[in-house]
């Protein structure tokens, strides 16, 4: 049986995914098997990996013909961040859509089925491609601190809850200038989820699904994370002073705008 060739490209990118993973469940955003991770790895794979035998093939719920041929490292259905930390291929799997898009392959490096969320993964991943965009990789986990705030009435309104965001410190506003989307509920792993979500990473790089988690996008995993990372940051101070009996002054707009020009913030 032909196996994975570990490029070093190839290496480098499992070791980021073990240490993103790690951080997950470190900060408490990955109970039991919270949270996904997928990202295009066609260009870091190698050609004779591409080629690797189908272990299994899985049916996709709509075709995906942008990404025939496309090879993605996805997290495992059911599997547990805190897994995915110490061996991203023993609970994750490689997978090659098929030349029509219909379907896709198990290439490596076990037969594990891909994440109940690949239906939103694989429609954003065809979008960065309709759109030209560089974009490889969908993020998805459980940040305490930021569900908590979708189950506040007055933060369901995105202008509001950005507002609250980046008042609580500069670092969040240039780190997130566009600010957070906000998804109404949905279930789970359906495309009705799938398709709220797309129109909203028109605009952000990170939304929130209500009363469930985040789904962040990106270029490379580490950044990627520090999105969430800050937003959940200004979730933390606004929450702090409000359970020390305080309301947060904030950061004023004159404040927020005057980050514009030093950082070169592009709106
Ligand atoms: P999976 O185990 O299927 O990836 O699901 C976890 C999750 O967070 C669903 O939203
Ligand atoms: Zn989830």
């Amino acid at each position: 049986m032909k196996k994975l060739i570990l490029n070093d490209k190839l290496k480098m990118q499992l070791d980021e995914i073990a240490e993103i993973a790690g951080y997950l469940w470190q900060k408490g955003w990955a109970e039991r098997n919270a949270g996904n991770i997928s990202i295009n790895i066609s260009d870091i794979i190698g050609e004779e990996n591409k080629k690797l035998p189908a272990i299994a093939t899985y049916s996709l719920p709509l075709s995906m013909k942008e990404l025939a041929g496309d090879i993605f490292y996805v997290t495992g259905t059911g599997k547990r961040m805190r897994d995915v930390a110490k061996d991203p291929l023993m609970h994750g799997a490689i997978v090659r859509v098929a030349a029509d898009g219909n379907s896709y392959d198990i290439i490596a490096e076990e037969n594990i089925k891909p994440t109940s969320e690949l239906p939103s993964h694989f429609s954003i991943m065809a979008s960065f491609k309709e759109k030209g965009s560089k974009n490889k990789l969908v993020l998805h986990t459980h940040p305490t601190d930021l569900i908590a705030f979708s189950h506040i009435p007055e933060f369901k309104d995105e202008n509001r809850l950005n507002e609250m965001l980046w008042a609580m410190h500069p670092e969040t506003f240039i780190v997130v200038p566009h600010g957070v989307g906000f998804v109404p509920y949905e279930v789970p792993g359906t495309m009705a989820i799938a398709n709220l979500t797309l129109p909203a990473l028109d605009k952000h790089d990170i939304i929130i699904w209500e009363k469930h988690g985040v789904f962040a996008v990106g270029e490379n995993l580490t950044d990627t994370f520090d999105l969430i990372d800050t937003l959940s940051k200004s979730a933390q101070i606004y929450a702090f002073t409000k359970s020390c009996g305080y309301s947060p002054e904030g950061l004023s707009k004159a404040d927020i705008e005057g980050l514009i020009e030093p950082f070169g913030i592009k709106l």
